[in-house]
C-alpha cells in the first residue's frame, strides 16, 4: 500500500475536525487505526490506483458508508447517523462502523470509484445578494449561466426561502429554507428576479430528478450535518425536469461559447459560480476571464453583463472564508462584496 493512502486518512481526520464533523473525524480515525492494524480497511484501500490525496479517498470511503446507511443496509450504524434520525452513541459507534466495513468490503471497493460531488444550496445566501447587487435596481431580465453547476441547484437561487436577522426572501411554496447569519448592510433586492434562462455546465452534470444522482449527492453530505442534508433533499425534491438546462462540458470552452451568444435588449447575461474555481487550471481561468472581458467590451446598458462568484480566496483564506466578488459591464466595475462560510452558514457583507 502506498504511503499517500495512509496520509490521506491522517489528513482527513484533521479536516473533518476543523470543518465541524466530530462524527467523521472519529470514524475516519477508526478507519485509519483499522488500516494500520491490517484490518479490512487495508484490503479495501490497498488496490486504489488513483492519487488518494487529490481524489479525497477517505471521503469516497465515507460516501460509500453513508450510502449503505441511506439505503437501509446498515441499520445498526444508522442509529448513530443524525441524517437518518440517529444519535452517535460512543460505546458502540466504532464497533458498529467496523462491522459495516467488514460486511461490505466489495461494495466499499466499488464505492472508491465514485468521486465526491456536492451541490450546496447554502451558497445561494451569497450568490443571490450578488445577483441583486449586479441588477442594481434595474428592471432587467436575467440570463443566468453557471459553470461547475453539479446538479444546477444554485441556478434556482431565487426559488429558495431565505431567513436571516437582516433580510428574508420568500421563494416557491415547495422550496427549502436557507437560514444563516448575516452581518453588514443589505443590497437592494428586486420584487422578483425575472430569470429567463438557467443554463449550466459541469464535467459531470447530475440530473437532480434522477434517484441515483440524488442519493449520490446526499451520500457526500457528512452524516452529522442533518440540516444541510434535509435542505439538499428538499431542493432535490423541488426540482422539476426542465427547470435547469445542464451541459456536460469543460467550463472554459463553454464560457467562451455562451457569453457571446446574442441576447435581446433588456436582458442581462450573468455568469455565476461557486467553489469550483480551485479545480481549474491557470490556463482555463485565464480563458474564462478573457472571454468575460471580450463579452464585456460588447456589453451595453441595454445588454449588460455580470460575473458573480463565491470562491475560496487562498491568499486570505481564514479556514472558512469564501469571497463574493461581482464584476459588471459595460462600465467595468469590480467589487468584493462579502465574505462567507463555504456552506453559507454566515455571510458578512463588506461593501457599503
Ligand atoms: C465543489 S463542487 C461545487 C458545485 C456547485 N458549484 C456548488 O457550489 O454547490 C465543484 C464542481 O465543479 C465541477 N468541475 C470541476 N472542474 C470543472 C471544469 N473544468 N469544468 C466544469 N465543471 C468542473 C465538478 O464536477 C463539481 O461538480
Amino acid at each position: 500500500m502506498n504511503e499517500t493512502i495512509r496520509t490521506s486518512f491522517v489528513k482527513q481526520v484533521g479536516w473533518c475536525d476543523r470543518m465541524g464533523s466530530a462524527l467523521y473525524a472519529e470514524l475516519v480515525q477508526a478507519a485509519l487505526d483499522n488500516l494500520d492494524a491490517g484490518g479490512p480497511v487495508r484490503d479495501i484501500v490497498a488496490g486504489y490506483e488513483g492519487d488518494a490525496l487529490s481524489d479525497a479517498l477517505p471521503l469516497r470511503f465515507m460516501g460509500g458508508i453513508h450510502r449503505l446507511v441511506l439505503d437501509g443496509k446498515a441499520p445498526q450504524l444508522a442509529g448513530h447517523f443524525p441524517t437518518v434520525g440517529g444519535t452517535p452513541y460512543q460505546p458502540t459507534l466504532v464497533k458498529d462502523f467496523l462491522d459495516v466495513v467488514d460486511d461490505n468490503t466489495d461494495y466499499l471497493i466499488d464505492a472508491q470509484q465514485v468521486a465526491p460531488q456536492t451541490n450546496e444550496i447554502g451558497r445561494s445566501a451569497a450568490l443571490l445578494p450578488g445577483l441583486a447587487y449586479a441588477l442594481d435596481n434595474r428592471s432587467l431580465q436575467i440570463r443566468l449561466l453557471e459553470i461547475g453547476s453539479s446538479a444546477g441547484l444554485n441556478l434556482l437561487a431565487d426559488r429558495y426561502h431565505y431567513r436571516s436577522d437582516h433580510w428574508t426572501w420568500e421563494g416557491s411554496v415547495d422550496a427549502p429554507v436557507i437560514t444563516f447569519d448575516w452581518a453588514g448592510s443589505v443590497p437592494s433586492f428586486p420584487e422578483r428576479f425575472e430569470i429567463v434562462e438557467r443554463r449550466g455546465c459541469d464535467l459531470s452534470p447530475l440530473d437532480a430528478s434522477d434517484p441515483e444522482a440524488q442519493i449520490r449527492l446526499l451520500s457526500f453530505v457528512w452524516a452529522d450535518q442533518p440540516g444541510r442534508f434535509q435542505r439538499l433533499k428538499a431542493a432535490l425534491e423541488m426540482v422539476q425536469p426542465g427547470d435547469v438546462s445542464l451541459n456536460k462540458a469543460d467550463a472554459a470552452s463553454w464560457v467562451e461559447e455562451r457569453v457571446l451568444e446574442p441576447t435581446a435588449p433588456g436582458v442581462m447575461t450573468v455568469l455565476q459560480h461557486s467553489v469550483m474555481w480551485m479545480y481549474l487550471s491557470e490556463e482555463s481561468r485565464s480563458t474564462i476571464l478573457a472571454a468575460m472581458e471580450h463579452a464585456g467590451a460588447r456589453a451595453t446598458n441595454e445588454r449588460p453583463l455580470a460575473h458573480v462568484r463565491f470562491e475560496s480566496a487562498p491568499e486570505q483564506y481564514d479556514a472558512e472564508g469564501h469571497r463574493l466578488t461581482v464584476t459588471t459591464w459595460p462600465d467595468r466595475e469590480e467589487r468584493v462584496l462579502a465574505w462567507g462560510h463555504a456552506h453559507g452558514t454566515w455571510v458578512r457583507w463588506t461593501q457599503r
